[in-house]
């Protein structure tokens, strides 16, 4: 895609204001790499961060960095990145025109999910996804509140409802009739969809302006009157960080006693429901279980490797849609890194051996697994496991004491686990145990639409939590410095 620049803006903020979202998951710092744009006619010298992050060869070609893009006067560029919003189909089938539908969305901080359901039959019979072009203000929720009480948070709650709206027209329901729709979200995204104020959610004691429960319009949400007229229900959360997302997945999901849910995303949110009561708590991960701030992660988009394995002797990986590999997501880069330990190329502190200490592990061509790449999966994984352990201790019960772990999320869907268990995100004990049923919240949300004990048993549900504060226990701490290693 070409776009004329005027003269005299920021290339990042004129793109956004324009509704086009490039990636840019530092948020416009200057230090991820990510935002990169190609000047195609004009002039654009290149800034000092464009000369750190690029190579000489790519600056030459062009190549710059939008966020640190001032225009002296009008260039025409190139946008180079449409494959990083552009998401296959997951289900596709024809709808019977008799029935009633309904709609359903899982919006994620990385991706956005949509499902037409078949009210009539009970069913799921369309899901498309999509990257939450919120992307292009920071690859993580934190970065995006930033961004929020920065003034950005009318443009933050445009990237999302486009991108909802976006997802909503693929799938090509407007001839069908559609009577109501769920979405599923963590409590910060309601905060951006619904465009609230983000200071609650910013810092303790966390009082957010809403934890769902709203009924609105889509028409009003997504400020389209093409849009279908229906209205849209958020599904309730528990806390500022177990949000309608998590409860909308237990909601749906048949639990045993002493059952552990986890959902991996940005934050790790953990549920152990055991002799009655639903003990939560969340663990800021950061992004690098979603592929943001690897050296060359992406979401789960068309090209992300998001397989790797060992095949005689050698290293093979598979891709999202099986395009040309252009990056890695989560459960890639989890396969990648448990290779490379078992490949003995990474020791059990996370250094890697001297011959890719400096330049990494190269998979395929621009597809690499560099040191720091492994320092940011090793925090994220540390904070979940340490996580996990706090939440069954807590509870007074041991690993042999958990019924089944479910692993939930869509990196949860393409996790491996044999993977996450190498690296230590999962216990070898719960190995067994562990199945991942990949998006939860979006099977709950799609639920809601045809069973009408849903809200019945998120109300239970909600009842029953008791939340565990990792920032005020004394064994999180520990626990997290014990699970760096491998
Ligand atoms: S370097 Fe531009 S957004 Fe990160």
């Amino acid at each position: 895609m070409q776009m004329m620049i005027p003269s005299g803006v920021n290339v990042l903020s004129f793109l956004r204001e324009k509704g086009v979202f490039v990636p840019a998951h530092c948020g416009g710092a200057g230090a991820c790499g990510k935002c990169v744009i190609k000047v195609i006619a004009g002039s654009l010298p290149p800034s000092e961060c464009d000369k750190r992050l690029l190579s000489r060869q790519s600056i030459v070609s062009g190549a710059r960095l939008a966020c640190k893009a001032f225009t002296a006067s009008p260039v025409r560029i190139e946008i180079n990145d449409a494959s990083a919003f552009n998401t296959p189909d997951i289900k596709w089938e024809q709808p019977d025109k008799s029935h009633t539908f309904g709609l359903a969305a899982d919006i994620g901080t990385t991706t956005i999910a949509v499902s037409l359901v078949d009210i009539t039959a009970k069913r799921s019979i369309r899901t498309v996804s999509a990257a939450n072009a919120q992307g292009s203000f920071g690859a993580d929720v934190i970065t995006r509140i930033g961004a929020a009480l920065s003034g950005e948070k009318a443009a933050l709650r445009k990237a999302v409802t486009k991108s909802l709206a976006d997802a909503v027209g693929r799938l090509d329901c407007a001839s069908l009739e559609l009577t109501k729709m769920t979405i599923a979200a963590n409590t910060a995204m309601y905060h951006m969809l619904l465009g609230l104020d983000c200071t609650g959610i910013a810092k303790a004691p966390f009082e957010p302006a809403t934890l769902g429960g709203e009924q609105v319009s889509l028409q009003a949400l997504i400020n389209d009157s093409a849009a279908p007229d229906i209205p849209v229900t958020l599904v309730r959360g528990i806390s500022p960080f177990v949000g309608g997302d998590i409860t909308s997945g237990l909601a749906c999901t048949q639990l045993a006693d002493n059952t552990l849910l986890l959902d991996l995303g940005t934050n790790g949110e953990a549920v152990l429901f055991s002799e009655g009561r639903f003990i939560c708590s969340s663990a800021a991960a950061g992004p690098a279980l979603e592929g943001g701030e690897l050296s060359c992660g992406m979401g789960g988009v068309n090209g992300a490797v998001c397989r790797v394995y060992e095949h005689d002797g050698r290293l093979r990986f598979d891709t999202i849609g099986s395009a040309p590999p252009l990056g890695l997501c989560g459960s890639g880069a989890v396969d990648l890194l448990a290779c490379c330990i078992d490949k003995g190329y990474v020791d059990k502190q996370g250094v890697f051996l001297d011959s890719y200490f400096e330049n990494g592990f190269e998979l395929a061509s621009g597809v690499t697994l560099t040191q720091q790449d492994i320092r940011e999966l090793q925090l994220a994984k540390a904070a979940i496991r340490a996580c996990v352990d706090t939440l069954i201790s807590h509870a007074g019960k041991k690993y042999e004491d958990i019924s089944q772990l479910i692993i939930a999320g869509g990196f949860g869907h393409f996790l491996d686990i044999q993977s996450a268990c190498k690296i230590g995100l999962i216990p070898n004990a719960l190995k067994c145990k562990a199945r991942a049923v990949g998006n939860t919240s979006l099977k709950g949300a799609e639920r809601s639409l045809y069973d009408e004990r849903f809200f019945g048993r998120l109300d239970d549900i909600i009842s029953r939590a008791e939340t565990v504060e990792l920032s005020s226990d004394e064994g999180f701490k520990a626990r997290f410095i014990e699970n760096i290693g491998f």
